[in-house]
């Protein structure tokens, strides 16, 4: 991980919030064709289906899908674990379900972070439910220390210290996906006035 810590250019911080660099735009990218080039590896000759979980995944599988050679589809899924803040609540909720069905076929689910596991953990029980030829987890960064839920990731772009990150898809209170790269966003309070 990056020693030197400089804020990222934003603009949209608002009074309290901080971001500072962790992992530079440049290193994701290099980083997601090195993964790229491994899935296919692993599987030379099939069709890959790449389920994307919304928000979150999404610059992540654009650039994950691109760096695949071969035969490619999407589909996305997507979750609420409610709350706007830093911290999950444990629940999970389907919110978006698949557009197609997933039998058969060799499906890598694209997540942006595992953290405690039990999104992942839940989806990946709903989606083995539907039969798919095989299944794998690709998820740029994972927060080891959170884990409560025993989910394995078969590809992981970084691991990271267990801080709040933001950007390349990852948000705070929707906010800060925008990103080129990803930050640790700290949160001060705001001081009492008189
Ligand atoms: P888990 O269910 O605890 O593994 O959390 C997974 C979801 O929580 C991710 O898909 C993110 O949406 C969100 N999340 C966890 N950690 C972070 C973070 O550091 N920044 C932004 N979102 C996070
Ligand atoms: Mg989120």
């Amino acid at each position: 991980m990056a020693k030197q810590k400089k804020a990222i250019q934003n603009t949209q911080s608002r009074p309290g919030e901080k971001v500072k660099v962790l992992i530079p735009r440049v290193r994701i990218q290099r980083r997601i064709l090195e993964l790229a080039k491994q899935i296919r590896q692993d599987f030379p000759a099939e069709p890959l289906l790449l389920v994307g979980v919304l928000k979150g995944a999404v610059f992540f599988l654009s650039d994950l899908a691109r760096g695949i050679p071969g035969e490619v589809s999407l589909d996305f899924i997507a979750v609420s674990s409610y709350g706007k803040d830093t911290q999950t609540s444990g629940q999970v909720r389907l919110t978006k379900d698949l557009d197609a069905s997933i039998e058969n076929k060799t499906v890598i689910v694209v997540e942006d972070i595992l953290d405690t596991g039990m999104t992942l953990q839940y989806l990946l029980r709903i989606l083995e439910q539907r039969k798919p030829k095989q299944m794998r987890v690709a998820v740029l960064l994972d927060k080891l220390e959170r884990r409560i839920a025993e989910v394995h990731a078969d590809y992981v772009g970084f691991s990271i210290p267990n801080e709040f990150v933001v950007g390349f898809g990852l948000d705070y209170a929707e906010r800060y996906r925008n990103l080129q790269g990803v930050g640790v966003l700290t949160l001060k309070k705001p001081d009492k006035a008189g």
